[in-house]
């Protein structure tokens, strides 16, 4: 019998330097994607797979973050006064003691944010979301942490999220040896952190979703500093293989890397697209666009 994941750690304490400006004063965890924070998105993913108390690692200019699922009397007075639809609040709503923060006082990786909540995760397994990674399962389908979940109830160990992507990209981060796979199961026989393209073990990068054994909180104590002079979460979990089962779960839905520019761009077009409420609008605004575009540049 495995131990039930009901703990998830969201380590929001990073600068977000790909993103400045506009991260300068406000977290990327609050970015909205059309109407919803990062952070919302993870949240509710959290939840969907069962998960009943989030952690936030912050740190400087990030307690916003918190606020956002504080109750907010004032603008609830005023809504029900106005007669205003307060149902869009509800995801915001949290179960009183279910958000615990802790403080990651220097940003020194993600490794270290992680080790930051061992006191509050203590010995059971736990999930890790970086928020910056949107995931978003097919329709009609569950969210990313709900089918690692499930992958996890089979297996047991440690599971992280992988996806497949160009070879050219994999320096950019952290990648999987494979083993022996088994439908969207794959066995992990290595890590490595950001390798240089010739040495890169496959193209299946880790996505930003993990449920790990708290025996990692021990191994990322005496943990050195790794690629970027940060304590690296790949690194100190490359130590638990052997010790403890490891497999990837390839994720059944899309990935937008929110932290860039790029991808948020492309989250926010792909998930405006698919809204009901807007979806159609949308594909008209766009159309419209790239025919002004087409006739500026005369194509
Ligand atoms: P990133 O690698 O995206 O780093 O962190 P970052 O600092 O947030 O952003 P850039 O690269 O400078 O643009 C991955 C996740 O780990 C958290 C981040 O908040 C993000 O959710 N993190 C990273 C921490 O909580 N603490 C750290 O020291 C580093």
């Amino acid at each position: 019998m495995t131990k039930p994941i009901k703990k998830a750690v969201f380590p929001v304490a990073g600068l977000g330097t790909r993103f400045l400006p506009a991260t300068k004063a406000i977290p990327k965890e609050l970015l909205p994607v059309v109407d919803r924070p990062l952070i919302q998105y993870a949240v509710d993913e959290a939840r969907e797979a069962g998960i009943e108390q989030m952690i936030f690692v912050t740190g400087r200019g990030k307690t916003a973050i918190v606020e956002h699922f504080d109750v907010a009397y004032e603008l609830e007075d005023t809504m029900s006064e106005r007669g205003k639809d307060m149902s869009v609040l509800n995801p915001t709503r949290a179960t009183p003691g279910d958000i615990i923060t802790v403080r990651q006082q220097v940003p020194m990786g993600l490794g270290h944010a992680i080790w930051c909540a061992r006191a509050i995760v203590g010995e059971e397994p736990f999930a890790i979301f970086l928020p910056d990674e949107l995931m978003i399962g097919k329709p009609g389908g569950t969210g990313c942490m709900k089918q690692m979940v499930e992958a996890y109830e089979r297996v047991g160990g440690n599971l992280i999220s992988v996806l497949e992507v160009p070879m050219e990209e994999v320096p950019s981060y952290g990648v999987i040896d494979p083993g022996a796979a088994n439908g969207a199961l794959t066995e992990v026989k290595g890590l490595v952190e950001k390798p240089p393209l010739a040495e890169a073990p496959s193209n299946k990068i880790v996505s930003g979703r993990y449920i790990l054994q708290p025996e990692v909180m021990r191994t990322l104590e005496s943990q050195e500093k790794g690629a970027g002079g940060e304590i690296q979460l790949t690194d100190a979990m490359a130590k638990m293989i052997g010790d403890q089962p490891f497999h990837a779960v390839t994720f059944d839905g899309n990935r937008y890397d929110c932290g860039s520019k790029l991808g948020f761009v492309e989250a926010t077009l792909a998930l405006a697209l698919e809204r009901e409420d807007m979806g159609e609008d949308v594909r008209a605004m766009a159309q419209r666009l790239l025919g002004q575009k087409e006739l500026v540049s005369g194509r």
